[in-house]
C-alpha cells in the first residue's frame, strides 16, 4: 500500500524517492491445532493492531505443521480453522493479505537455496532442537532420536517465509524471537556473498504479553496440553477455567494477584478499572477463586462470543474460505515474484 505525503513536493524529480511505502509486516501461525488464548494475546491481537499501519501479510503455516502432524485431513481442517480465526477476530482480507503458506511454492524453493547458505552449527543452536536433544539425553537416548530433517530445518523454512516477502518486521510471541534472529542471520549470510539482495527483518514483540499462563500455570502451549481454545463453547470454557490451578487460600485470606494465573488472564482481557477493582479484592481478602473463575468465564464469553458466531459461519462455508485464501495467495505471490526472481538470477538457477 502506498502512503504518500500530503505536502506538495517541491522537487518533482525526487518524488519517486520521497514516496514512502508502509512497512511490511509478515507473520504466521502453525496449523497444528485450534488457536488458543495464548495465540490471541501474544500474537493475533497485536498483529491485528499492527495491520492498521503496516502492509500486513499473515499466513497459515501448514508446511511447518508437517513437522508434527501426519494426518492430511486434520492438517487441512486446522488450516481452515486458523484462517477462520483470523477473519472472525477482525482481519480485513481486503486490507491484509491472508494466505496459506503452501500456496506459495516459492517458499520451498527459497528454503532450499537458503539452506545452502545456513551453517549447520546455527541450526544446532536453535532452542527447539536443543530442547529435543536435552530431552533425549535425559531419557538416555541417542541425541537425535526422533528428530527429523524437517524439524532440524524448521528455522530455514521460517526464514524463507519472511525473506521471500521482504518483511520489515515480524510480529511474534517471545518464543519465536530466536527464529526471527536466525532468519536475519541466514539473510545476512546470503547478502554477505551477493550484496543487498534480501531485506533483513526485525522481530516485533509485545512484552506485556510475553508469557500467558496456561491451565497448569506453565506457559500456555499446545505441547503442554494446557490451553483455552479461543472459540471454545461456553460449557467447555467453564470446564477449562475450572481447571486453572490456584493456591489453596480460603476466600477470606488476602491473595497475591501477581502470582495467580487466573488474575493474569483476567488482566489481559478486562478493562483497566475492572482489573484495578479485582486487584484490590485480592489484596484485601474476601474473594474466592471460584468467583474469579466465574467472572473470567463471563469475560471470555463476552470477549469472544460474537466472534465465535462469525467463526462458526466461516467454518460452515469451506468454499468461501478457500476463495479468500486463493485471493490472498495471488497477492502474496505477486510480492514474492521479484524477490525469488532476483535470488534465482543471483545464484544461477533457472
Ligand atoms: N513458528 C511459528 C510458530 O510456531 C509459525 C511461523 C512459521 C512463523 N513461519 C513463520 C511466524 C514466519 C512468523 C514468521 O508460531
Amino acid at each position: 500500500m502506498l502512503q504518500t505525503s500530503l505536502e506538495p513536493d517541491p522537487t518533482p524529480t525526487l518524488r519517486a524517492a520521497a514516496v514512502r511505502r508502509a512497512p511490511v509486516a509478515v507473520t504466521g501461525i502453525q496449523a497444528s491445532g485450534r488457536a488458543h488464548l495464548g495465540n490471541f494475546l501474544g500474537l493475533i491481537r497485536p498483529a491485528l493492531a499492527l495491520a492498521g499501519s503496516h502492509d500486513a501479510h499473515y499466513f497459515i503455516a501448514d508446511a511447518h505443521a508437517l513437522t508434527t502432524l501426519r494426518d492430511g485431513a486434520a492438517l487441512r481442517r486446522h488450516t481452515r480453522e486458523i484462517a477462520a480465526t483470523w477473519l472472525a477476530l477482525g482481519l480485513d482480507p481486503h486490507r491484509t493479505t491472508l494466505y496459506r503458506q503452501s500456496d506459495l511454492p516459492e517458499v520451498f524453493e527459497l528454503a532450499w537455496i537458503l539452506a545452502c547458505y545456513t551453517g549447520k552449527g546455527l541450526l544446532n543452536r536453535a532452542h527447539a532442537y536443543k530442547a529435543a536433544v536435552a530431552a533425549n539425553r535425559a531419557a538416555g537416548r541417542a541425541d537425535d532420536h526422533g528428530v527429523t530433517g524437517g524439524m532440524f530445518g524448521y528455522p530455514v523454512l521460517m526464514a524463507a517465509d519472511v525473506l521471500l516477502l521482504a518483511a520489515d518486521v515480524v510480529p511474534v510471541g517471545l518464543d519465536q524471537k530466536q527464529h526471527v534472529e536466525i532468519a536475519r542471520e541466514i539473510g545476512a549470510s546470503f547478502n554477505a556473498v551477493h550484496g543487498r539482495v534480501l531485506t533483513l527483518p526485525e522481530p516485533l514483540i509485545d512484552r506485556r504479553v510475553a508469557t500467558i499462563p496456561g491451565l497448569d500455570g506453565r506457559k500456555m502451549s499446545k505441547s503442554y496440553g494446557n490451553v483455552v481454545p479461543i472459540f471454545a463453547e461456553p460449557d467447555e470454557l467453564r470446564r477449562l477455567v475450572g481447571r486453572i490451578v490456584t493456591d489453596s487460600r480460603p476466600a477470606v485470606a488476602p491473595k497475591d494477584p501477581e502470582r495467580c494465573s487466573l488474575f493474569a488472564l483476567y488482566r489481559h482481557l478486562a478493562q483497566p478499572a475492572a482489573v484495578a477493582a479485582l486487584r484490590a479484592r485480592y489484596l484485601e481478602g474476601g474473594v474466592a477463586y471460584r468467583e474469579v473463575k466465574e467472572e473470567l468465564v463471563e469475560l471470555l464469553d463476552a470477549a469472544f462470543g460474537p466472534a465465535r458466531v462469525a467463526y462458526r459461519t466461516l467454518m460452515a462455508d469451506p468454499a468461501e474460505l478457500e476463495r479468500l485464501l486463493a485471493t490472498g495467495a495471488e497477492r502474496a505471490r505477486g510480492r514474492a515474484a521479484p524477490v525469488i526472481n532476483r535470488v534465482r538470477a543471483t545464484v544461477g538457477l533457472g
